[in-house]
């Protein structure tokens, strides 16, 4: 079998290549990734030598390129991760979105849609995210069908890429699966989210940016519990079917900051409390209020749940980034200082 992972050399998808690798031997995995500035194959030291990994360094954007890599391969399956991601920039620069999320999610439909005679043993599967159902007050959760009202040209263009992916399911019966999931966390994330910011900047004992009052609301789920519940889905979920994946586990951000400091305190023995890094700047620009997923579904019919101990694995991640200065200091220099001064100098 062979399989089409996009963004896989990014910060979910590399771990989402590390497990198909090692898990299924007998899988022939590619994963085709643009290398822009969240892409990198430091994410990919431990897997870069295994027979059945390979790497096309390709945009998705660029139709010709995808169709010659489909009409070569042929892929059996594609999990489609690759994707500008992080909201700040879409803010920025909407267009990149609107390009890669968009146009490029358009083009593999095409390819797939055109190349794949068979597609009865064919899996098509986007990866989304929880955003495109837009913001929730303080109660509620959202499910599979609640109505889509994206705010963000980040989660419109997520929106348009699931709307054309379930279109391409009712109009041509190409066997899609979309999952939409809430924020992960865990290693290899770039630093422009904000568990990996706020602990490079204790790091380097820089001011800690909460947006507003730190009153917003995110579900974190781990990014291993999320590989977890892409492979049961990309195996077992059913054909044209939506998967809402949650970590049942809310926090403010003012208090999941909180949380970081105090343990990175703990681990960096330091006599002044990280805590007094927190500075409140300019909130973001139609900031979403809150997240939250009810993933019962997936919890009932494939026999998924997300890891209970989140101190745990809070922990855990603190202590990879801190461990790990060699990766840090590599992904944050050249063009993250230029975007960082952009992001927050005047915020
Ligand atoms: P990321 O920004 O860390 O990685 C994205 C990867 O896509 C990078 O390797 C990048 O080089 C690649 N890429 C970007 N544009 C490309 C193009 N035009 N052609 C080929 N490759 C390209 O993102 P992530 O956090 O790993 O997110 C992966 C997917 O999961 C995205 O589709 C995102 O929308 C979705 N998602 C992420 C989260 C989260 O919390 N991180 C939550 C919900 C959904
Ligand atoms: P982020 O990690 O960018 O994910 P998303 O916007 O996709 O949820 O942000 C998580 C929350 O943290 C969000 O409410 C915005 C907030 N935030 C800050 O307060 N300060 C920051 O520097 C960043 C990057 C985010």
């Amino acid at each position: 079998m062979k399989i089409l992972i996009t963004g896989g050399a990014g910060f979910i998808g590399s771990h989402v290549v590390r497990h198909f690798v090692n898990k299924y031997p007998d899988y022939q995995i590619y994963n085709l990734d643009k290398l822009t500035y969240a892409g990198n194959l430091e994410n990919l030291k431990d897997v870069e030598q295994a027979s059945n990994y390979h790497f096309i360094k390709a945009d998705i954007v660029d139709k010709d390129t995808i169709f010659s890599l489909f009409a070569e391969h042929r892929f059996d399956g594609v999990i489609h991760l690759a994707a500008e991601s992080h909201v700040d920039r879409s803010i920025s620069n909407p267009t990149e979105f609107i390009m890669t999320n968009i146009v490029g999610t358009a083009n593999l439909l095409n390819a797939a849609r055109e190349i794949w005679d068979n597609t009865d043993e064919k899996v098509f599967y986007h990866i989304s995210t929880d955003e495109v159902y837009g913001s929730l007050g303080e109660t509620g959760y959202f499910v599979e069908d609640t109505p889509y009202d994206p705010r963000s040209p980040y989660s419109a263009s997520k929106a348009s890429s699931d709307h054309l992916v379930r279109a391409y399911h009712e109009t041509y019966g190409l066997p899609v699966k979309i999952s939409n999931c809430s924020n992960n966390f865990g290693a290899f994330q770039f630093p422009e989210k904000l568990i990996p910011l706020i602990i490079n900047n204790i790091k380097h004992n820089k001011p800690l940016p909460i947006y507003g009052e730190g009153k917003n609301i995110r579900d974190w789920l781990f990014v291993e519990d999320h590989v977890q519940a892409i492979d049961l889905i990309f195996h077992q979920g059913k054909s044209g079917e939506t998967y809402n994946i949650g970590g049942n586990n809310e926090w403010t951000n003012i208090d999941l900051v909180k949380k970081i400091c105090q343990i990175a305190d703990k681990k960096l023995n330091r006599n002044t409390p990280a805590e007094s890094l927190i500075t409140f700047v300019k909130d973001r620009a139609g900031h979403d209020l809150r997240y939250a997923i009810d993933s019962s579904k997936i919890q009932r019919e494939l026999g998924w749940k997300p890891s209970p101990d989140f101190d745990a694995l809070l922990d855990k991640t603190i202590s990879w980034y801190l461990e790990n200065e060699q990766w840090l200091n590599s992904v944050t220099s050249g063009n993250y200082q230029k975007y960082y001064e952009k992001q927050y100098a005047k915020r």
